[in-house]
């Protein structure tokens, strides 16, 4: 089997190197040259766990391969995967220029059958628009060539793409052509390790799927967030509260961990894109509205607790920031809270001496600048620091030595936004520690 992958970001670049690693042979896409030259020199264009290995091992054995010329690719490609960005357009909605520009260059260069099988998250009825942009291309040539389209969204989540992809919980495909689901289903065949895990649907269910499971994710995630800021206010800990709700299977005990509000590419992306869908079709998604706002608010919470307990004037203070990427394992600031947390600590006239494992590279480069000192781990982080901010549970984060932090900060207060610290202790030491949701 071959296929083509278009777009070489988290999605495209894991899907392509994961399906050639059982044997598929395949083409990654991309129109950045740099990044296709970057990747045949063994360069990944972002940070994720056994990425680099996976992507070398397959591309010197021939399976993987990248190029810039669609057209070349997609010859004998039995699917074509569009995994190009959906960036938010100014109103919220998925700006879907590089989704269709994809499937016209498909129509104009084709030759033989195809399944286009879209793998960026999309509103609902895009299949529809890709398939009238391969059709129109299709009849500029004048020709009458047969196609399918599928939508097969990607539930990826960074930082654990690779276990994701080779070992899914499910795999949806929304398809409407007997061909197209046979090849999916022998595409597929390699990563279902127990049963049956393809679950096939119309096209619109299956992009539906998609901001479906993550709108119910985030939605759980502002909800415990939500319980945790009254949990302070009735004097109740919100981490026995999670334990007791999530040992209900009906529940669960996943994503219930209140935090600085979620980020990310996909959670705040496709909450907005939904809630857009909703009043397109004149329907209010009320819960999900809520969802976003929780989350906005939620990302102020840490600064709130270092005013109340140093004042509102923070000037002439230092803080230091552990973590910066929005979640662990990744060097991925989109919509990162530690932004609005170090824009807010510099408003309030701080200093802020950041410190993360990979992602100070690209939050000096996009989005954060020279506003804070990077510093080259840590304790150095912690040097004449008022206090420390817990703000992305990466492991080396998790057992610090307090001793030596005792000596570092000029205070011994923590804020912990991700409540991984045992309070308990923290008082044994002799240091004064705030969570989220806990008094
Ligand atoms: C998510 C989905 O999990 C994935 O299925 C989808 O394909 C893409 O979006 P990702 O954005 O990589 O993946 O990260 P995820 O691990 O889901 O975390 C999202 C955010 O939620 C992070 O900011 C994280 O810190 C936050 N979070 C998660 C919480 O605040 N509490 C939790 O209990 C879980």
């Amino acid at each position: 089997m071959k296929i083509t992958v278009v777009g070489t970001g988290y999605v495209g670049l894991v899907s392509g190197a994961c399906f050639s690693d059982v044997g598929i042979e395949v083409v990654c896409v991309d129109i950045d040259q740099k990044k296709i030259e970057g990747l045949r020199n063994g360069i990944m264009p972002i940070y994720e766990p056994g990425l680099e290995g996976l992507v070398n091992r397959n591309y010197k054995s021939g399976r993987l391969q990248f190029s810039t010329n669609l057209a070349e690719a997609i010859q004998g490609s039995d699917v074509a995967f569009i995994a190009v960005g959906t960036p938010p357009g100014e109103d919220g909605s998925a700006d879907l220029k590089f989704v269709l520009g994809v499937a016209e260059e498909i129509g104009r260069h084709m030759t033989d059958y195809i399944v286009v099988a879209t793998k960026s998250t999309v509103p609902v009825t895009t299949g529809e628009k890709v398939r009238a942009a391969i059709k129109a291309s299709l009849e500029k040539r004048g020709v009458d060539l047969p196609f399918a389209v599928a939508s097969n969204p990607e539930f990826l989540k960074e930082g654990a793409a690779i276990e994701d992809f080779l070992k899914p919980d499910r795999i949806v495909i929304g398809v409407d052509d007997e061909k197209a689901e046979e090849i999916m289903k022998r595409l597929y065949k390699p990563f279902q390790l127990s049963g049956d895990r393809l679950i096939y649907m119309d096209i619109p269910s299956a992009e539906m799927t998609k901001y479906a499971s993550n709108a119910m994710l985030a939605t759980k995630i502002s909800f415990m967030n939500d319980i945790a800021n009254l949990c302070e206010l009735v004097g109740a800990n919100v981490n026995m509260v999670r334990k007791g709700i999530g040992t209900d299977q009906r529940i669960g005990n996943k994503f219930i961990y209140p935090g600085v509000g979620y980020g990310g590419s996909c959670f705040p992306k496709d909450v907005k894109a939904i809630v857009k869908t909703g009043k397109q079709y004149g329907y209010e998604l009320k819960v999900l509205q809520a969802v976003e706002e929780v989350n906005e608010a939620q990302k102020h919470v840490l600064v709130n607790k270092i005013k109340k307990h140093f004042g509102e004037d923070l000037s002439g203070m230092t803080f230091a920031m552990w973590g910066l990427s929005f979640k662990p394992n990744t060097d991925d600031m989109r919509e990162a809270p530690a932004v609005v947390i170090i824009e807010e600590l510099i408003a309030a006239g701080a200093k802020v001496k950041a410190y993360d494992p990979v992602a100070m590279k690209e939050a000096k480069a996009h989005y954060v600048g020279d506003k804070v000192t990077y510093c080259k781990d840590a304790y150095d982080a912690c040097v004449d620091a008022d206090a420390l901010l817990l703000v992305t549970e990466w492991s080396e984060f998790r057992i610090p030595s307090w001793e030596v932090l005792g000596k570092l900060l000029t205070n011994k207060v923590v804020f912990d936004g991700r409540n991984i610290y045992d309070r308990e202790y923290l008082k044994e030491l002799g240091f004064q520690s705030y969570g989220i949701g806990v008094n």
